[in-house]
Order: structure tokens, then sequence, then C-alpha cells
């Protein structure tokens, strides 16, 4: 008897183990995404010309999106698909290569508005390439590695 529930004890937490799914690494991967996200939000403001315009908060911010989206890639373990409110689409483990193809192409949009934008006109035809080319590279209306923009705008912070 003692020996049957020592052996069923095992089990439980192999069970246990496979299952648990990775919350530390979805919170962090949240936090990541909104962390570019209010840099995002005082650009756009600047852009939007509800924010005073300056030139070195913008490129502050274009640059800590090129290293928090570096550090995103690395946030998607296998066992951090579901749990945690996450939003992550299945499609960024089917397809990793791709998903890591987008966030390097945000990176690299996000390089060229920070060569390209110099000043308040600049910012205005240069900054929504970031969104369509950069930040939509993920965000989809359909078969994307996230919800489309406006959805992931209204989430809860957790
Ligand atoms: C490399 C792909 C990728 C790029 C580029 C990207 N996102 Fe995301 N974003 C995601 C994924 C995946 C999630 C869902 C994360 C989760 O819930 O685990 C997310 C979540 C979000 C969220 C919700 C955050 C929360 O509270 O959970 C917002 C808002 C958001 N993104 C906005 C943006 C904006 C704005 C940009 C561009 C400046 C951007 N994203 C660029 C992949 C991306």
């Amino acid at each position: 008897m003692y020996r049957t529930l020592a052996v069923l004890s095992v089990v439980a937490v192999g069970a246990t183990a496979v299952f648990a799914q990775n919350l530390d690494v979805i919170k962090s991967r949240r936090e990541t995404m909104q962390t570019i996200v209010a840099g995002s939000a005082t650009n756009f403001g600047m852009m939007k010309g509800s924010v005073p315009f300056d030139l070195a908060k913008i490129q502050a911010n274009l640059k800590m999106y090129q290293e928090q989206a570096a550090k995103f890639k690395g946030l998607f373990p296998e066992d951090s698909k579901t749990g945690g409110d996450t939003d992550a689409k299945p499609k960024i483990w089917q397809s990793k290569a791709e998903f890591d193809a987008a966030a390097d192409k945000f990176v690299t949009v996000v390089k060229a508005a920070a060569v390209a934008i110099t000043d308040e006109a600049t910012l205005k035809t240069e900054y929504p390439k970031v969104i369509s080319e950069g930040c939509n590279s993920c965000h989809k209306d359909a078969d994307g590695f996230a919800p489309p923009l406006r959805e992931s705008f209204k989430k809860p912070k957790p």
C-alpha cells in the first residue's frame, strides 16, 4: 500500500512538471511588450501633437524598442504556450523561424526610422511605418503571432 502511494505521488509530480506552465516567462514577455508600448504611446502622441515634440526622447524610445525586441524573441519557450492570460498565438511555436524573422524585421524598421526621423515633419511621415511595417508584422488581423493591435491595446494590465 505504502509503496503504491509512493509510486502514485511520483507519477503525480511528473505529471505536474509536464503540465506546469512557465508563468514567469509569460509575465516577463507581457511586461517587455508593455515597456515597448509605453514608449510607443509617447512617440505616437508626439506624432499626433498631443505630447510636446522631443527628438531626444523619440530616439531614446527607438533605441529601447531595439533592446526590448531582442529580449522579447527569447521569451517563448515550449512551456509557455498557455496560461498567464497570454495572447501569444500557437503560430509562434509552429513557425518559430518566421516569428524570429518578424521580430528582426521590427528591429530593422525601427533602425531605419531612427535614421529617418530628424524633426517633427519626418516623425509624422516615418513613425506610421514603425507601426504598419513593424508592430503589424506580428499583430495581424488573421494568421498573426499576436492579436490585431486594436485588440491588444484593450488588454487589461496583469
Ligand atoms: C515580434 C512580434 C511582435 C512585435 C514586433 C510587436 N508585438 Fe506586441 N505582442 C506580441 C505578442 C506575441 C504579444 C502577446 C504576449 C503574451 O500575451 O504572451 C504582444 C502583446 C502586445 C500588447 C498587449 C500587452 C499585454 O498587456 O499583455 C500590446 C498592447 C502590444 N503587443 C502592442 C505592440 C506595439 C504597439 C508594437 C509596436 C511598437 C508591438 N506590439 C510589436 C508580438 C509582437
